[in-house]
């Protein structure tokens, strides 16, 4: 089973990290020439294909890692073949753009928390072999129609809201003359905390987060003063906005 890399960009690279750790040997991946090829070749000890023809031709998996309006163009003409899948990482292109003849098309959104073994990763429509390497790179989620893969894309973005919100806020610990380093730790695994025990334990959300807002303290007080802000607001705003992008409905 060799796995091909067609782009090898910062995606690419993540993807290709944590295949490693997770015991992928590098004689069962290969890159497209272009990008960061050469360098995670030198790194790795991955083969080069000399084109994209050639890459296809060798490989049973093909991982399209390239920018979205380069997505369609990249796949045209080469020879792909039934039983093979190509599993296109591309956010907001859609299957039907994707011509990849006999080969099955799956599309998939990982983190770059794969190169830790920790992506979260919805992928559509379900295939054995796409979910066992999505699985390599952490929690795989076959979803059930492609709408619902469009809408649980935004995640990808809210992925890096959530390192925003942990960067602003161990910032501004640092700010207070707390160590800068100790605070980044801190807060960080407090945001991996937060999510653990959500996605660990089957209460309701609501009851959850109840338990932990006393009435008068200070866990209230900050959700009144954000709330004031209209963080609600603001934040279901952004999350309609990248909808919009990834289902061609804005360009904004
Ligand atoms: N970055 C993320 O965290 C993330 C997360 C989820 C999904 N994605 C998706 O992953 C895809 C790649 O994103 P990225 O951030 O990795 O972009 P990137 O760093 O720009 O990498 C894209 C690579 O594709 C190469 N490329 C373009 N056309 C090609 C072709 N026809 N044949 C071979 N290589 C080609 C580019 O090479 P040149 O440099 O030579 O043009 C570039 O190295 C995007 O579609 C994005 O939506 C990204």
């Amino acid at each position: 089973m060799i796995i091909g890399f067609l782009g090898v960009g910062h995606l690419a690279a993540a993807l290709i990290a944590g295949l490693k750790r997770a015991g992928v040997s590098p004689q069962a991946m290969l890159l497209s020439p272009r990008g960061r090829s050469a360098e995670l070749s030198g790194r790795y000890g991955i083969d080069i294909a000399a084109s994209s023809k050639a890459l296809v031709a060798r490989c049973d998996i093909i991982v399209l890692a390239v920018r979205p309006h380069d997505a369609a163009q990249a796949v045209a003409g080469l020879p792909f073949r039934a039983g093979q899948v190509l599993i296109s990482v591309c956010a907001g292109v859609a299957l039907a753009e994707l011509a990849s003849g006999p080969a099955k098309v799956v599309r998939a959104m990982p983190l770059t928390a794969a190169e830790i073994n920790a992506s979260p990763t919805v992928f559509f429509p379900d295939d054995g072999a796409a979910r066992q390497l999505l699985e390599r790179l952490g929690p795989a989620f076959a979803l059930r129609s492609e709408r619902e893969f469009e809408v649980a894309t935004v995640n990808a973005a809210i992925y890096g809201w959530a390192q925003s919100l942990i960067a602003q806020s161990a910032e501004w610990c640092a700010t207070k003359g707390t160590d800068a380093a100790t605070m980044r730790q801190l807060v960080a695994q407090t945001f991996v905390a937060a999510g653990r025990l959500i996605a660990e334990k089957n209460d309701p959300m609501e009851h959850m987060l109840s338990e932990l807002v006393t009435p008068g303290g200070i866990t209230e007080l900050g959700l009144s003063v954000l709330d004031a802000a209209d963080q609600r607001r603001a934040w279901q705003c952004a999350c309609e906005a990248v909808l919009d992008r990834l289902t061609g409905r804005s360009s904004a």
